[in-house]
Protein backbone atom coordinates (compact mmCIF):
# COMPACT_ATOMS: atom_id res chain seq x y z
CA UNK A 1 0.00 0.00 0.00
CA UNK A 2 1.27 3.58 -0.38
CA UNK A 3 0.70 6.95 1.33
CA UNK A 4 -2.69 8.45 0.64
CA UNK A 5 -2.98 11.49 -1.11
CA UNK A 6 -4.51 14.82 0.36
CA UNK A 7 -4.00 16.90 -2.82
CA UNK A 8 -6.25 14.55 -4.51
CA UNK A 9 -9.97 15.64 -5.05
CA UNK A 10 -11.63 13.54 -2.90
CA UNK A 11 -13.70 15.85 -0.29
CA UNK A 12 -16.77 15.55 -2.46
CA UNK A 13 -16.73 11.55 -1.92
CA UNK A 14 -14.03 9.65 -1.58
CA UNK A 15 -15.56 6.84 -3.61
CA UNK A 16 -15.61 9.54 -6.31
CA UNK A 17 -18.53 11.64 -7.84
CA UNK A 18 -17.48 10.28 -11.71
CA UNK A 19 -20.15 8.91 -13.65
CA UNK A 20 -18.75 5.61 -12.97
CA UNK A 21 -20.01 5.90 -9.58
CA UNK A 22 -23.45 7.48 -10.24
CA UNK A 23 -23.88 4.29 -12.49
CA UNK A 24 -22.89 1.96 -9.35
CA UNK A 25 -25.09 4.13 -7.27
CA UNK A 26 -28.00 3.32 -9.57
CA UNK A 27 -27.68 -0.39 -9.54
CA UNK A 28 -26.69 -0.71 -5.29
CA UNK A 29 -30.12 1.13 -5.30
CA UNK A 30 -32.02 -1.18 -7.22
CA UNK A 31 -30.16 -3.84 -5.12
CA UNK A 32 -31.56 -2.57 -1.96
CA UNK A 33 -34.89 -0.50 -3.13
CA UNK A 34 -37.17 -3.73 -1.36
CA UNK A 35 -35.54 -3.22 1.57
CA UNK A 36 -35.63 0.13 1.63
CA UNK A 37 -39.42 0.56 0.24
CA UNK A 38 -39.97 -2.29 3.40
CA UNK A 39 -38.61 0.27 5.70
CA UNK A 40 -40.54 3.28 4.80
CA UNK A 41 -43.87 1.30 5.08
CA UNK A 42 -42.91 -0.12 8.23
CA UNK A 43 -42.32 4.02 9.38
CA UNK A 44 -45.58 5.10 8.23
CA UNK A 45 -44.28 6.59 5.10
CA UNK A 46 -47.32 7.66 2.95
CA UNK A 47 -48.29 10.39 0.58
CA UNK A 48 -48.34 14.19 1.85
CA UNK A 49 -45.42 13.57 4.12
CA UNK A 50 -42.66 15.62 3.84
CA UNK A 51 -38.86 13.84 3.96
CA UNK A 52 -35.19 14.62 4.26
CA UNK A 53 -32.83 12.47 2.17
CA UNK A 54 -29.75 13.35 4.34
CA UNK A 55 -27.05 12.71 2.01
CA UNK A 56 -28.88 12.40 -0.76
CA UNK A 57 -26.10 11.07 -3.87
CA UNK A 58 -27.78 10.89 -7.32
CA UNK A 59 -31.17 11.12 -6.01
CA UNK A 60 -32.01 7.69 -6.47
CA UNK A 61 -34.13 6.93 -3.02
CA UNK A 62 -35.05 10.49 -3.39
CA UNK A 63 -37.08 9.77 -6.71
CA UNK A 64 -38.60 6.92 -5.22
CA UNK A 65 -39.82 9.05 -1.65
CA UNK A 66 -41.15 11.43 -4.18
CA UNK A 67 -43.54 8.94 -6.04
CA UNK A 68 -44.63 8.01 -2.19
CA UNK A 69 -45.16 11.61 -0.69
CA UNK A 70 -46.88 12.54 -4.32
CA UNK A 71 -47.25 16.44 -5.52
CA UNK A 72 -49.28 16.76 -2.36
CA UNK A 73 -45.81 16.03 -0.07
CA UNK A 74 -42.27 17.36 -0.62
CA UNK A 75 -38.62 15.84 -0.77
CA UNK A 76 -35.86 17.88 0.25
CA UNK A 77 -31.98 16.13 -1.33
CA UNK A 78 -29.56 17.65 0.18
CA UNK A 79 -25.81 16.48 -0.79
CA UNK A 80 -22.69 18.40 -1.36
CA UNK A 81 -21.67 16.97 -4.47
CA UNK A 82 -22.82 19.28 -7.26
CA UNK A 83 -22.49 16.22 -10.07
CA UNK A 84 -24.59 14.26 -8.19
CA UNK A 85 -27.48 16.61 -7.88
CA UNK A 86 -27.67 18.02 -11.37
CA UNK A 87 -28.12 14.36 -12.20
CA UNK A 88 -31.06 14.08 -9.67
CA UNK A 89 -32.70 17.22 -11.04
CA UNK A 90 -32.37 16.71 -14.43
CA UNK A 91 -34.71 13.28 -13.44
CA UNK A 92 -36.68 14.96 -11.44
CA UNK A 93 -37.38 17.62 -14.08
CA UNK A 94 -38.05 14.56 -16.41
CA UNK A 95 -40.56 13.01 -14.41
CA UNK A 96 -41.73 16.92 -13.73
CA UNK A 97 -41.35 15.93 -9.80
CA UNK A 98 -41.92 19.29 -8.37
CA UNK A 99 -42.18 17.94 -4.94
CA UNK A 100 -38.47 17.47 -4.57
CA UNK A 101 -35.94 20.38 -3.52
CA UNK A 102 -32.44 20.01 -4.36
CA UNK A 103 -29.49 21.74 -1.91
CA UNK A 104 -26.49 21.70 -2.29
CA UNK A 105 -24.65 22.02 1.17
CA UNK A 106 -21.69 20.33 3.31
CA UNK A 107 -24.02 18.46 6.11
CA UNK A 108 -20.76 19.30 8.78
CA UNK A 109 -20.98 22.93 7.96
CA UNK A 110 -21.53 24.52 11.51
CA UNK A 111 -24.95 25.85 11.73
CA UNK A 112 -26.21 24.74 9.32
CA UNK A 113 -30.21 24.64 9.35
CA UNK A 114 -32.18 22.28 6.41
CA UNK A 115 -35.46 23.66 7.67
CA UNK A 116 -34.89 26.98 5.78
CA UNK A 117 -37.07 27.26 2.83
CA UNK A 118 -38.58 23.78 3.87
CA UNK A 119 -39.95 23.36 7.06
CA UNK A 120 -39.31 20.59 9.50
CA UNK A 121 -39.66 16.93 8.00
CA UNK A 122 -41.93 14.07 8.93
CA UNK A 123 -39.20 11.56 8.11
CA UNK A 124 -35.72 11.62 7.31
CA UNK A 125 -33.69 8.95 5.76
CA UNK A 126 -29.97 8.76 5.52
CA UNK A 127 -28.43 5.50 4.00
CA UNK A 128 -24.43 4.87 3.87
CA UNK A 129 -23.85 8.89 4.81
CA UNK A 130 -22.96 8.74 8.01
CA UNK A 131 -20.24 5.79 7.23
CA UNK A 132 -18.30 8.98 5.03
CA UNK A 133 -18.87 12.25 7.75
CA UNK A 134 -15.66 12.60 9.88
CA UNK A 135 -17.86 14.16 12.76
CA UNK A 136 -20.73 11.81 13.88
CA UNK A 137 -22.38 13.97 16.01
CA UNK A 138 -22.65 17.42 14.22
CA UNK A 139 -24.15 14.75 11.06
CA UNK A 140 -26.80 13.40 13.82
CA UNK A 141 -27.18 17.12 15.01
CA UNK A 142 -28.05 18.50 11.33
CA UNK A 143 -30.20 14.84 10.92
CA UNK A 144 -32.15 15.28 13.91
CA UNK A 145 -32.67 18.79 14.17
CA UNK A 146 -35.11 18.47 10.45
CA UNK A 147 -36.80 16.12 12.15
CA UNK A 148 -40.36 17.32 14.13
CA UNK A 149 -41.12 16.23 17.11
CA UNK A 150 -42.76 12.92 16.69
CA UNK A 151 -41.08 12.46 13.80
CA UNK A 152 -39.52 9.62 12.32
CA UNK A 153 -35.57 8.13 10.97
CA UNK A 154 -34.91 5.50 9.02
CA UNK A 155 -31.53 4.96 8.34
CA UNK A 156 -29.20 2.23 6.38
CA UNK A 157 -25.37 1.92 7.77
CA UNK A 158 -23.28 -0.68 7.88
CA UNK A 159 -22.58 -2.76 11.38
CA UNK A 160 -19.76 -4.82 10.57
CA UNK A 161 -18.40 -3.85 7.02
CA UNK A 162 -15.64 -6.69 7.05
CA UNK A 163 -18.28 -9.41 7.41
CA UNK A 164 -17.91 -9.23 3.15
CA UNK A 165 -16.08 -11.84 1.47
CA UNK A 166 -16.10 -15.49 -0.52
CA UNK A 167 -16.72 -18.69 1.03
CA UNK A 168 -14.41 -20.39 0.87
CA UNK A 169 -12.44 -17.78 2.21
CA UNK A 170 -10.33 -15.73 -0.34
CA UNK A 171 -7.43 -13.78 1.64
CA UNK A 172 -6.67 -10.86 -1.09
CA UNK A 173 -10.55 -10.06 -1.27
CA UNK A 174 -10.12 -10.06 2.66
CA UNK A 175 -7.41 -7.86 2.31
CA UNK A 176 -8.80 -5.55 -0.33
CA UNK A 177 -11.88 -5.41 2.40
CA UNK A 178 -8.88 -4.08 4.96
CA UNK A 179 -7.97 -1.72 2.47
CA UNK A 180 -11.52 -0.13 1.84
CA UNK A 181 -12.09 0.53 5.61
CA UNK A 182 -8.78 1.71 5.86
CA UNK A 183 -9.02 4.32 3.05
CA UNK A 184 -12.47 5.58 4.51
CA UNK A 185 -10.69 5.73 7.63
CA UNK A 186 -7.71 7.35 6.95
CA UNK A 187 -10.04 10.29 5.50
CA UNK A 188 -12.42 10.78 8.70
CA UNK A 189 -14.99 7.81 7.98
CA UNK A 190 -15.86 4.63 10.04
CA UNK A 191 -16.82 1.73 8.13
CA UNK A 192 -18.95 -0.35 11.10
CA UNK A 193 -21.13 3.19 11.64
CA UNK A 194 -24.56 1.64 12.59
CA UNK A 195 -23.51 0.93 16.20
CA UNK A 196 -22.66 4.61 16.84
CA UNK A 197 -25.71 5.89 15.40
CA UNK A 198 -27.78 3.99 17.04
CA UNK A 199 -26.24 5.01 20.59
CA UNK A 200 -26.50 8.88 19.27
CA UNK A 201 -29.86 8.23 18.39
CA UNK A 202 -30.56 7.06 21.92
CA UNK A 203 -28.18 9.56 23.47
CA UNK A 204 -30.56 12.11 21.36
CA UNK A 205 -33.67 11.19 23.44
CA UNK A 206 -35.22 9.24 20.14
CA UNK A 207 -37.08 5.90 20.98
CA UNK A 208 -34.91 3.47 18.91
CA UNK A 209 -38.15 0.74 17.13
CA UNK A 210 -36.40 -1.49 14.96
CA UNK A 211 -33.08 -2.47 13.96
CA UNK A 212 -33.25 -5.44 11.40
CA UNK A 213 -30.07 -6.56 10.19
CA UNK A 214 -29.26 -7.25 6.31
CA UNK A 215 -26.47 -10.21 5.51
CA UNK A 216 -27.03 -12.61 2.87
CA UNK A 217 -25.17 -15.49 1.28
CA UNK A 218 -25.10 -15.93 -2.45
CA UNK A 219 -23.96 -17.68 -5.58
CA UNK A 220 -23.36 -15.96 -8.68
CA UNK A 221 -26.47 -16.62 -10.48
CA UNK A 222 -27.83 -14.07 -7.88
CA UNK A 223 -28.58 -10.33 -9.01
CA UNK A 224 -27.50 -9.28 -6.04
CA UNK A 225 -23.97 -10.55 -6.99
CA UNK A 226 -23.90 -7.52 -8.99
CA UNK A 227 -23.52 -5.10 -6.71
CA UNK A 228 -20.49 -6.54 -5.20
CA UNK A 229 -18.78 -6.75 -8.82
CA UNK A 230 -19.68 -3.56 -9.88
CA UNK A 231 -18.23 -2.16 -6.52
CA UNK A 232 -15.25 -3.94 -7.18
CA UNK A 233 -14.72 -2.96 -10.66
CA UNK A 234 -15.04 0.67 -9.91
CA UNK A 235 -13.25 1.06 -6.18
CA UNK A 236 -10.12 -1.01 -7.15
CA UNK A 237 -8.86 1.72 -9.48
CA UNK A 238 -9.92 4.62 -7.14
CA UNK A 239 -7.92 3.20 -4.45
CA UNK A 240 -4.98 3.17 -6.75
CA UNK A 241 -6.50 6.50 -7.78
CA UNK A 242 -6.17 7.68 -4.20
CA UNK A 243 -2.63 6.16 -3.89
CA UNK A 244 -4.36 3.62 -1.33
CA UNK A 245 -3.37 0.70 -3.23
CA UNK A 246 -0.43 0.16 -6.25
CA UNK A 247 -0.81 -1.23 -8.87
CA UNK A 248 0.26 -4.74 -8.86
CA UNK A 249 -2.01 -4.69 -5.65
CA UNK A 250 -5.01 -3.51 -8.02
CA UNK A 251 -4.41 -6.46 -10.11
CA UNK A 252 -3.98 -9.22 -7.99
CA UNK A 253 -7.40 -8.21 -6.35
CA UNK A 254 -9.13 -8.41 -9.69
CA UNK A 255 -7.33 -11.74 -10.69
CA UNK A 256 -8.30 -13.14 -7.20
CA UNK A 257 -11.92 -12.16 -7.59
CA UNK A 258 -12.14 -13.25 -10.89
CA UNK A 259 -10.81 -16.71 -10.37
CA UNK A 260 -12.93 -16.94 -7.03
CA UNK A 261 -15.71 -15.84 -8.97
CA UNK A 262 -15.31 -18.65 -11.76
CA UNK A 263 -15.85 -21.65 -8.96
CA UNK A 264 -18.48 -23.06 -9.21
CA UNK A 265 -18.60 -23.92 -5.70
CA UNK A 266 -17.57 -20.01 -4.21
CA UNK A 267 -20.38 -18.25 -2.19
CA UNK A 268 -20.27 -14.70 -1.48
CA UNK A 269 -20.96 -13.52 2.26
CA UNK A 270 -22.54 -9.54 2.09
CA UNK A 271 -21.29 -7.14 4.73
CA UNK A 272 -23.40 -6.79 7.64
CA UNK A 273 -25.86 -3.81 7.29
CA UNK A 274 -28.66 -2.59 9.53
CA UNK A 275 -31.92 -0.80 8.62
CA UNK A 276 -32.83 1.48 11.64
CA UNK A 277 -36.06 3.13 12.67
CA UNK A 278 -36.72 5.81 15.48
CA UNK A 279 -38.77 7.64 16.52
CA UNK A 280 -37.98 11.74 17.46
CA UNK A 281 -39.87 12.36 21.40
CA UNK A 282 -42.48 14.61 21.20
C1 LIG B 1 -22.50 6.15 -0.51
S1 LIG B 1 -23.17 7.68 -1.08
C2 LIG B 1 -24.86 7.38 -0.64
C3 LIG B 1 -25.84 8.18 -1.43
C4 LIG B 1 -27.31 7.89 -1.14
N1 LIG B 1 -27.65 8.12 0.24
C5 LIG B 1 -27.67 6.47 -1.52
O1 LIG B 1 -28.00 5.68 -0.66
O2 LIG B 1 -27.62 6.19 -2.73
C6 LIG B 1 -22.63 8.86 0.14
C7 LIG B 1 -23.04 10.29 -0.16
O3 LIG B 1 -22.70 11.11 0.94
C8 LIG B 1 -22.33 12.40 0.44
N2 LIG B 1 -21.56 13.09 1.47
C9 LIG B 1 -20.50 12.62 2.16
N3 LIG B 1 -20.09 13.54 3.05
C10 LIG B 1 -20.89 14.63 2.91
C11 LIG B 1 -20.96 15.90 3.54
N4 LIG B 1 -20.12 16.24 4.51
N5 LIG B 1 -21.92 16.76 3.15
C12 LIG B 1 -22.79 16.43 2.17
N6 LIG B 1 -22.78 15.22 1.53
C13 LIG B 1 -21.83 14.34 1.89
C14 LIG B 1 -21.55 12.08 -0.82
O4 LIG B 1 -21.46 13.19 -1.70
C15 LIG B 1 -22.38 10.92 -1.39
O5 LIG B 1 -23.38 11.39 -2.25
Amino acid sequence: MTTPSPSLPTQDYILGVHDAEIARLGLQHRAWRARALGLWRKAGLRAGARVLDFGCGPGYASLDLAEIVGASGAVLAVDRSSAFLAQLTAQAQARAYGQIMVREADLLAPDLDLTEGFGQADFAWARWIFAFTPDLDRALDAFTKTLAPGGMAAITEYITYNTWGFLPAEPVIADFCASVMQSWRARGGEPDVAGRVIAGLIARGFDVQLIEPALEIITQSDPLWDWPESFIRSNVPRLVELGDMSETAAQNVLAAWEAASARPQTRMITPLTAQILAKKPR
